[in-house]
């Protein structure tokens, strides 16, 4: 989720790709830079921090170029350092190059290039990347025919732009997965990752094919696919404000990051399975610490909290791994009591949660060993922790945590598994694990497809007072997330609990105007949940059905029914219903006129107490 910009024009190359980037602010950075091309040279100038840190730097001295890339880093390889900022030189900085996603094979070239006397400077897969081409371009030809051939070369989900000095005036750009649009202005030409940056110079579109290479010059584009044949150039012509096209068209950035969860998905198991089908989990503890834990405690709040819960249900039932959940600011204050050999896992998003970091100090003060699970690289709770995953999914903007769950459940399935692996625990068969892991994008995106039917059902109870979310097992933690999602954006009250805890107390609030949302994607325990569903209905209480495509029995007593793609294991049919109860809760809240994104009272880090 990096922001990339280029122009090649007759007006001035810098000022117009430093403007692209602060357009591209929201898609979150933490290290940016800009290479144009001077004289008989390319100039780079990248600083880590915020964008203004490179503004700083350009504005210090009168520049001028016709032809600049520059790139605000969200990094997922390398800390956030002047040296692992983009733009990164090849061996003899011929060409610089700027890079969106990851490069899955880079230790393999690396190695290779070293052999043959390469240096490099930074911890980036960037880098090795523009040592590639550059070696392509020493073996002659032009720049796009030097990026066509190393692009066969490299394996990952990535988008690269590229400028050389023999070629001032031209910019060419690889796009395998990750976004980038070209921009086709009046004697000049433009590309970003995405169509905000493009808008003040040009509305006429171009949004790359997966595959393909661009060539960008003041006269024109050209689009070549993987051997070198021009393909058609067929612009469009966008008429969203600016506002609407940093959503991507999404109305708000809470439907987005929804719709984004398959692409989440892809990313955050991207590098994380090898060719051989095992997972590989880089910088968690040497094989022998698994051994030696004997509890782990999960430690995060409210949607990371609900993240947790799933991960317990995980470490249990497949690692037979004693598993305790905790609230952050509870844990801080109730003097836990903490095996010397137990692990602490610290669940964040924003990883600037001020109870999870505080309780994450309490855990190192004890000496307890620490893992984060973060999505925001150079955050506290990542740099405190002994070490940490990261969820990979991009920045989320919207307080109503959607994608970050997602990503974060899934690290706990590659970490359980993980283990599972090292310790070759019976009954794991972590081969079945890894194919439904590498379906589970497929199965989300035929999730997404459920956002109609969930939308009828709001539109039929759009006025209740008082929802229920209930399940069993994985479904009652995802119930507890269904009822967060619908409180903190619709503003109605939920009482979430499992189904059959509901005979204990919460029944006596039932009657006609209240609905219960029922998660059942286990058709081993299917039955139980029925018994529950009758007990709302003998009430006068309206029943939503969540249940998956094979289910025969829900369809029989539900008043309304939303279904998920099956998926082989039940936690993970599980984890694709949430995406009909984001859309419940979206849905429910535009219907009341709510506020999405900035819901009231609420922020988006919680980093007071
Ligand atoms: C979830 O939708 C909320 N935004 C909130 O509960 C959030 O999950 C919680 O504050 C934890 O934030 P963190 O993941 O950044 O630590």
């Amino acid at each position: 989720m990096c922001g990339i910009a280029g122009y090649v024009g007759p007006k001035n190359a810098i000022e117009i790709v430093f403007d692209q980037l602060k357009r591209l602010e929201y898609r979150g950075y933490d290290s940016a830079g800009i290479a144009y091309l001077a004289d008989d040279h390319i100039e780079v100038i990248k600083k880590a921090g915020k964008l203004s840190n490179l503004g700083d730097v350009l504005l210090s001295e009168q520049r001028s170029a016709h032809s600049a890339i520059a790139h605000s880093r969200w990094a997922t390889h390398g800390a956030p350092t002047d040296g692992n900022a983009h733009p990164h030189f090849d061996e003899h900085e011929d060409i610089a190059i700027i890079h969106n996603g990851i490069i899955e094979n880079y230790h393999e070239l690396r190695e290779d290039l070293l052999k043959q006397g390469h240096h490099f400077y930074s911890q980036t897969d960037t880098e090795i990347a523009a040592h590639v081409i550059g070696d392509e371009l020493g073996k002659g030809g032009n720049l796009e025919d030097a990026v066509r051939r190393a692009v066969k070369k490299l394996r990952g989900a990535f988008a690269l732009v590229i400028v050389s000095k023999k070629e001032p005036n031209k910019i060419v750009a690889a796009r395998n997965a990750s976004p980038l649009v070209l921009g086709i202005g009046c004697g000049e030409s433009m590309l970003a990752s995405d169509i905000p940056a493009l808008l003040p110079y040009t509305r006429d579109v171009v949004v790359m094919e997966e595959n393909t290479i661009a060539v960008l010059t003041e006269e024109k584009i050209e689009i070549l696919d993987g051997e070198g044949r021009q393909l058609p150039v067929q612009p469009q012509h966008i008429e969203w404000d600016l506002a609407s096209a940093e959503r991507g068209g999404f109305e708000h950035f809470m439907l987005k990051e929804i719709h984004e969860q398959p692409k989440v998905i892809t990313q955050t198991l991207s590098g994380r399975i090898d060719s051989k089908g095992k997972v590989r989990l880089d910088g968690v503890f040497s094989d022998h610490v698994w051994a030696e834990i004997d509890r782990v405690n999960i430690i995060s709040c409210g949607t990371a909290y609900h993240a947790g819960l799933m991960g317990k249900h995980l470490f249990e039932k497949l690692l037979r791994l004693p598993t305790d959940v905790y609230y952050s600011s509870e844990f801080r204050y109730g003097d836990p009591v903490l095996s010397p050999r137990s692990l602490a896992v610290f669940v964040s998003q924003s990883g600037e949660t001020a109870d999870t970091l505080a309780a994450l100090k309490l855990c190192k003060s004890r000496r307890i060993r620490t893992l984060g699970i973060v999505n925001v690289i150079g955050s506290s709770i990542a740099r405190e922790c002994d070490r940490t995953l990261f969820t990979q999914a991009g920045p989320e903007i919207s307080v109503a945590s959607t994608k970050a769950y997602t990503a974060q459940v899934l690290v706990f399935a590659l970490l359980a598994l993980h283990i599972a692996q090292v310790q070759e625990t019976p009954g794991v068969r972590v081969d079945e694990w890894v194919d439904e892991l590498l379906r589970l994008s497929d199965l989300a995106e035929d999730a997404l497809s459920t956002e109609e039917a969930v939308k009828a059902i709001c539109a039929k109870v759009k006025d209740t007072s008082l929802a229920f979310f209930l399940g069993r097992g994985a479904d009652a933690s995802l119930a507890l997330e269904g009822a967060l999602k619908l409180k903190e954006i619709a503003y109605i009250p939920t009482q979430e609990s499992p189904a059959g805890e509901m005979k204990h107390g919460p029944l006596a609030l039932v009657d006609e105007s209240v609905i219960a949302v029922f998660g059942a994607t286990d058709a081993s325990i299917v039955d139980k949940v029925i018994s529950n569903v009758r007990e709302v209905q003998a009430r006068g209480g309206t029943v939503i059905g969540v249940t998956t495509t094979e289910d025969r029995a829900m369809e029989q007593v539900t008043d309304l029914l939303v279904r998920i793609p099956k998926s082989k294991f039940e936690f993970l049919s599980a984890l694709l219903s949430i995406i009909p109860l984001q859309f419940f809760a979206y849905h429910m809240a535009k219907l009341r006129g709510c506020e999405i994104d900035q819901p009231r009272n609420l922020a988006k880090s919680v980093t007071v107490e």
